[in-house]
């Protein structure tokens, strides 16, 4: 039955559900325990459900079993430990054990740019789906989190009719996520809204039932969860239209950068001002090297491809464009490097040969050890490729740095890698860089040039203390 939504109605009629397992409440599976997945589990667990979080990768799972989260994101290893002392937490990797336990099982794999195109790789959706079905033993709900070019859910319908034994009635929804890392717990029991493609009042049911929890922490304090029930295709849709409109506000700001940059602009103050417009706001609108991270960028690729396939690729070109502005603001860091460096810019870029450069920051952003297409990282990979000797510090992301870029020089501390650098480039906001006295590095440093790649520094304290600076869209 296809129930009359859309409706934006905080806390519509629902039907009472009763989980399958016969549980008071639905027991709750997350397969794919990584940044989305593990905080799920975790932050489910805490409101009060029976939760397991199931993985492939068994060091993985062997970590969070063990009461340590595999990733950095603030609040969560507390909530971890608590939560399997309580009991009502597990991590696996028996997906047997794992479908026979669970009413709802939410898919939290990985959809990575596939190596051959823009599109989204949907090939661990389709193990976890695959894997999950061929166990199922009663009726259960299949919710996909993972963020899928639209279609996917009628897609799984499929894997599922085909791999699932009929008689059981094993039915899927679609709950797109929209947590940030850094802001992950919060966001996870806090939610803006919740999003839930639906097609049956079972489904529709099961979801609240699931939610239930956010629910109720919101009534004891006083908020209310928007929760908004559609149709699969708008809530899949509804990911990444959200991820294309955030970008879309970032590569602006950043086209305002370079048009700052020729005008002699200070892309900073116009920022400021027109982000008093309420119409406009100023959140994400601060310009510097762009977005990264193991969203955005292959969320507007897979939905231009996506958008391609079903013939509105018209539509979003200017993702293209977006795009580009991106990847522009990175070669703009190796620019400003040159020029302070005093070397010349090439058609192949600039020659930093015999120069040492301390980059500082290695993730996507501050307060997360994520390095999944950081732009940081991309940039100290680009100096070291000029030629420049480089040496990265970052507070949190230095393994996974490591494991991506080995051929660049990890320093223990943000003054190490300072030490004799003939350019500073601060390349992620981290509070300890924003806060860095430019006095004491100053001493430490070979010369004092500066790039700020965030506009995160106080340009003023950093000139008087004899830094020559750069930022970005700034004069
Ligand atoms: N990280 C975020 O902030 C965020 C926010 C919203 C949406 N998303 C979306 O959520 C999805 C997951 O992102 P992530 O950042 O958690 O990725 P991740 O790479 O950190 O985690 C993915 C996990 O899936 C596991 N996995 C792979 N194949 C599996 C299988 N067959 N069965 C079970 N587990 C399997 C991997 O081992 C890994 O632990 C992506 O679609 C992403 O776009 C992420």
């Amino acid at each position: 039955m296809t129930i009359p939504y859309p409706s934006t109605q905080p806390m519509p009629t629902i039907a009472a559900v009763t989980p399958p397992s016969g549980a008071a409440r639905p027991r709750l599976t997350f397969l794919g325990t990584g940044y989305l997945g593990a905080t799920y589990a975790i932050c489910f667990a805490e409101l009060g459900y029976e939760v397991i979080g199931f993985d492939v990768d068994a060091e993985k799972i062997a970590k969070l079993a063990g009461g340590e989260v595999p990733f950095h994101e603030p609040g969560l290893d507390e909530l971890l430990k608590r939560n399997l002392a309580a009991g009502r937490l597990r991590f696996s990797t028996d997906i047997a054990e794992t479908a026979v336990f669970g009413d709802v099982h939410f898919i939290c794999v990985g959809t990575p740019q596939r190596a051959d195109g823009m599109g989204a790789d949907l090939s661990y959706v389709e193990a976890a789906v695959t894997g999950l079905s061929q166990h199922l033993i009663r009726k259960a709900l299949i919710v996909g989190k993972s963020t899928v070019p639209v279609g996917t859910a009628e897609w799984i319908e499929q894997l599922v009719g085909k791999h699932a034994a009929a008689d059981l009635g094993v039915e899927v929804a679609w709950s797109p996520e929209f947590l940030q890392e850094g802001f992950a717990v919060e966001d996870v029991l806090r939610p803006n809204r919740i999003v839930v493609g639906v097609k049956t009042e079972w489904a529709n049911g099961m979801l609240y039932a699931s939610h239930k929890g956010v629910f109720d922490l919101a009534a004891t304090e006083d908020r209310e969860v928007p929760l908004v029930v559609t149709d699969f295709a708008t809530a899949e849709l509804v990911k990444v239209a959200a991820n294309a409109f955030l970008a879309t506000k970032i590569s602006f700001i950043n086209a305002m950068a370079e048009v700052c940059e020729v005008a002699g602009g200070d892309v900073t103050q116009l920022a400021r001002a027109i982000g008093y417009d309420p119409r406009i706001g100023n959140r994400f609108l601060q310009a510097g090297v762009g977005f990264g991270g193991g969203c955005l960028p292959k969320d507007i690729r897979a939905f231009q491809a996506r958008a391609q396939e079903l013939g509105a690729g018209e539509a979003l070109r200017f993702l293209h464009e977006v795009d580009l502005i991106n990847l522009r603001r990175r070669s703009r860091v190796l620019q400003l490097a040159a020029e302070l460096l005093g070397r010349r810019y090439g058609p192949a870029g600039p020659d930093l040969s015999g120069t040492r450069v301390a980059v500082l920051g290695a993730t996507f952003k501050p307060n997360s050890d994520d390095v999944r297409d950081a732009p940081s990282l991309a940039v100290a990979a680009a100096l070291s490729k000029a030629g420049a000797d480089v040496h990265v510090y970052d507070p949190q992301g230095m393994d996974n740095a490591r494991r991506e870029r080995p051929e660049l020089s990890y320093e223990a501390s943000m003054e190490d890698a300072v030490r004799g650098a003939d350019l500073v480039c601060v390349l992620t906001e981290w509070a300890d860089f924003r806060n860095a006295d430019p006095v004491a590095l100053g001493e430490l440093a070979s010369g004092r040039r500066v790039v700020d790649g965030r506009n995160c520094l106080d340009s003023g304290l950093w000139t008087q203390a004899g830094w020559e600076y750069r930022g970005m869209g700034r004069p």
